[in-house]
């Protein structure tokens, strides 16, 4: 252990770029030759041989010129915090199997279901990731809607979010056995927040054709834009004709904490459940996410008992009544570690800070000369841009700043156009890295294909 820490400490003195932008053809020739049915002869020649095969062409999200997706440098005390989980390898299905670690993961639940504005009538559970959050969700909302309409009805069974909500929605209502157009994408406006108008046309239109609003799903910080979906108003078109409404806040929840931002998710408290991602905005290890919900009941529709695990009978707080997992790790020790050492409140502002720093670059793109901002600043801390030239070019200047490593842009569509991305999740980047990294793509741009 104390190996591991000198040499991951070393590691992140001496990172200075992303990555080594190595095809997976290169990356891939040294594991090819090793036998892993002939082991090294000691631990010192097995991490020695890790720095080839992972250590080496990993990818550093603490680097401050890694740009690209919802990944983040993490903190600390949840770092050391995985170090009891993988040690101690609690699992919290059951009371028996976790004690203290039960208490500790209600506790930050508890706190969470707070911060959103629920009462006391609510829960919530970890999960593995908004994915499995939002596939809870959903199937919560299927029971409730097939207890009132009869399974009879699952076809006609529909769910309505933006056309720039996360994929794994549609991937849940597949699980879910929900019809292939059980997904309704409704249209958004010029910020890429859901449009109320439309949204409320196509609950009339499904309502009137017989189909049955399963859920409502709002936004709280898209994956591609950062923006917010109107909660209020689409919390009001939910209650008046969905059986649900869903906040998947994946992306936003770290402005649960934030002192400056906390007004731009006015209106969670009044979804049926909420999603959110400690592993995106609360510098969380992955994985580490919640599902939550208004009325804690509803959990139940999970509970299965098991004469040899968590018998009707039992009167231990077994978690594994609420999870769609079984053996599950102890995710909440590393939140419950960083509340009680550095705080929610400065988890907010690393948070703030990330969302200003996309401000001030936003600013500058728009004053670029040769830049292109593509839609209005974002409300989190995304920005979509382009570079002189058309899609093609968008592409290529991606791919020679991932190859040479020194940098690391995402890529998205936006009305039907190819786009830049950054996601900007580092409180420790600066204006001028990611200024640095942008002149580099513009210089991609000129010296032409390589
Ligand atoms: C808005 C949103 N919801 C859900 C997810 C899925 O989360 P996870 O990757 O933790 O499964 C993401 C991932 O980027 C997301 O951006």
């Amino acid at each position: 252990m104390h190996t591991v820490v000198n040499d991951i400490a070393r590691r992140f003195t001496q990172v200075r770029q992303p990555g080594t932008g190595r095809t997976p053809e290169q990356v891939s020739q040294v594991h090819e030759a090793i036998d892993l049915d002939r082991p090294l002869d000691d631990v010192a020649a097995a991490l020695e041989e890790l720095h080839d095969v992972y250590l080496n062409d990993a990818v550093w999200f603490h680097d401050p010129k890694y740009l690209a997706h919802l990944n983040c440098p993490v903190v600390i005390p949840a770092v050391a915090a995985e170090a009891f989980n993988a040690a101690i390898n609690t699992s919290v299905d059951t009371w028996d199997q976790s004690a203290g670690a039960t208490h500790i993961e209600q506790r930050v639940i508890d706190w969470t279901c707070g911060r959103i504005g629920y009462d006391s009538r609510s829960d919530g559970v970890f999960t593995s990731g908004g994915t499995q959050s939002n596939l809870q969700a959903l199937f919560l909302a299927r029971e409730e809607a097939q207890r009132r309409w009869g399974m009879a009805r699952i076809g006609d069974f529909r769910i309505f979010t933006s056309e720039l909500s996360h994929f794994s929605l549609v991937k849940a209502a597949r699980i879910l056995g929900l019809g292939a157009d059980a997904v309704v994408a409704v249209s958004s406006d010029e910020r890429q927040r859901m449009d109320p108008t439309a949204l409320k046309e196509c609950l009339v239109e499904a309502t009137d054709e017989g189909k049955i609003p399963m859920a409502v799903i709002a936004t709280a910080g898209t994956t591609d834009f950062g923006s917010i979906d109107p909660l209020y108003e689409v919390a009001e078109l939910a209650e008046a004709y969905a059986g649900h409404f869903h906040v998947d806040a994946a992306y936003g929840c770290g402005l649960l904490v934030s002192p400056q931002r906390r007004h731009s998710i006015g209106g969670i408290e009044r979804a049926d459940s909420v999603t959110v991602d400690f592993h995106k905005s609360f510098f969380q290890p992955v994985s580490s996410s919640a599902l939550l919900v208004k009325e804690g009941r509803q959990l139940g529709h999970v509970t299965y008992y098991a004469d040899y695990l968590n018998p009707e009978s039992s009167a231990e707080p077994n978690l594994v009544d609420k999870s769609l997992q079984t053996t599950r790790r102890f995710d909440a020790l590393k939140l419950w570690l960083t509340l009680r050492t550095m705080g929610a409140d400065a988890i907010g502002r690393l948070f703030d800070d990330v969302c200003d720093l996309a401000d001030e670059v936003w600013t500058r793109v728009e004053a670029h000369p040769t830049l292109e901002t593509v839609t209005p600043a974002s409300e989190l801390s995304t920005l979509v841009f382009r570079v002189p030239g058309d899609d093609e070019t968008q592409r290529r200047v991606r791919r020679e700043l991932a190859a040479d490593g020194s940098g690391a842009v995402a890529a998205t569509t936006y009305q039907g156009k190819q786009v830049l991305k950054l996601t900007l999740l580092n409180p420790l980047t600066r204006v001028d890295d990611v200024m640095g990294v942008l002149d580099r793509l513009v210089t991609n741009v000129y010296q032409g294909p390589r």
